[in-house]
């Protein structure tokens, strides 16, 4: 009876992953093989051309017929490219007709104006949830959104997975002793504090980050004391450095021992000519920690952390039916 009632789950399970397909868009091609491989659902082929304009077509070459599709794509540089693509491949696959349109977007570009800062200006973000809804997606998954609230800008299902459970674990590894989090600026405060919640509530400073210009800032002072401490700069991204190497400046003016840079996201763009890797490097930073949601060449002083896994099992736990959220509390530590 026992022997039956399992061979009828293995065919169930079986049964949802040949109802699955997963394509991997043109910033996620090798991250979308790991995925199929560790899901065992097929990578679905799908052709994508520039024409003489810059205007992208798509085409799908496998059926995505009442098949519950995943395409996994980050909105990183170029952001414009890559969203277009991306919204591309969702009209194609609602309009062959799909069962249901998950997006796996381990980066979600354009989070940054959640909010109009002055007058006039455009809330990106909503404007980013309204077209990938528009064009079709049916649930989206992400990682360490850059602010919380923009699940409100969905009216579907929106899951932010936190990396930063995946991060905490290399942290613990480095057994560094006297330990403080550091959040770069106040909008990163809570996500900090999830942060030094796991790691045996570790002590937390803030550092009062003033925006002087676009992609500019300056850090003028610090909360909290961060003498001989060793540190953990902790931040959902790092994109020109300028906030980064701002803070540790700061920080070791008040004293700091060893800082150390905890981002999940590595957008490090170039600024002026100066690539923000070689920024970092130079500002004395020990090591920097992140994760694999943006591809870049392998490199000593950055360690990636490879987000298939994650991806792959909250993939298996949507499509058997099973939660996604006591599976990650469970395996990280963290709530989503
Ligand atoms: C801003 O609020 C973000 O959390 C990051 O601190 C910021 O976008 C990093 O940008 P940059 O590296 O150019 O200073």
């Amino acid at each position: 009876m026992l022997k039956i009632k399992k061979i009828k789950k293995e065919n169930m399970l079986n049964e949802n992953k040949r109802n699955s397909i997963i394509f991997g868009l043109s910033t996620s091609k090798k991250i979308a093989k790991n995925i199929s491989e560790l899901t065992g659902i097929k990578l679905g082929e799908s052709k994508k051309k520039s024409f003489a304009d810059g205007e992208i077509f798509v085409e799908l070459s496998s059926t995505v017929r009442n098949k519950s599709v995943f395409l996994i794509q980050s909105t990183h540089y170029p952001a414009n490219d890559n969203l277009m693509e991306l919204l591309l491949f969702i009209d194609a696959v609602r309009r062959s007709s799909a069962k249901e349109v998950n997006i796996v977007i381990p980066y979600f570009g354009y989070a940054r104006q959640d909010r109009k800062v002055l007058g006039r200006q455009a809330i990106s973000a909503k404007l980013v949830s309204n077209l990938l809804t528009t064009a079709g997606a049916n649930r989206i998954i992400t990682f360490d959104i850059h602010s919380e609230q923009i699940a409100g800008f969905f009216d579907i299902p929106f899951d932010n997975l936190k990396a930063y459970g995946l991060i905490a674990r290399e942290i613990s590894k480095l057994n560094l002793k006297d330990l403080t989090i550091v959040s770069p600026d106040h909008g990163g405060v809570s996500r900090a504090r999830s942060l030094a919640k796991i790691l045996d509530n570790s002590p937390l400073s803030v550092i009062d980050k003033r925006r002087t210009n676009h992609n500019e800032s300056e850090s003028m002072f610090v909360l909290g004391d961060v003498k001989n401490r060793n540190i953990v700069i902790f931040d959902d991204m790092v994109d020109t450095g300028g906030t980064v190497v701002s803070a540790v400046k700061i920080l070791k003016e008040q004293g700091a021992k060893d800082i150390y840079l905890a981002i999940s996201h590595a957008v490090l763009s170039d600024k002026d000519g100066v690539k923000a890797k070689d920024k970092l490097k130079e500002c004395g930073i020990k090591k920097i920690i992140t994760t694999n949601s943006i591809s870049h060449d392998k490199d000593d002083f950055i360690q990636y952390i490879d987000l298939s896994n994650a991806i792959a099992e909250t993939i298996k736990h949507h499509i058997n039916n099973k939660s996604i959220t006591n599976w990650f509390v469970k395996e990280y530590n963290t709530y989503i």
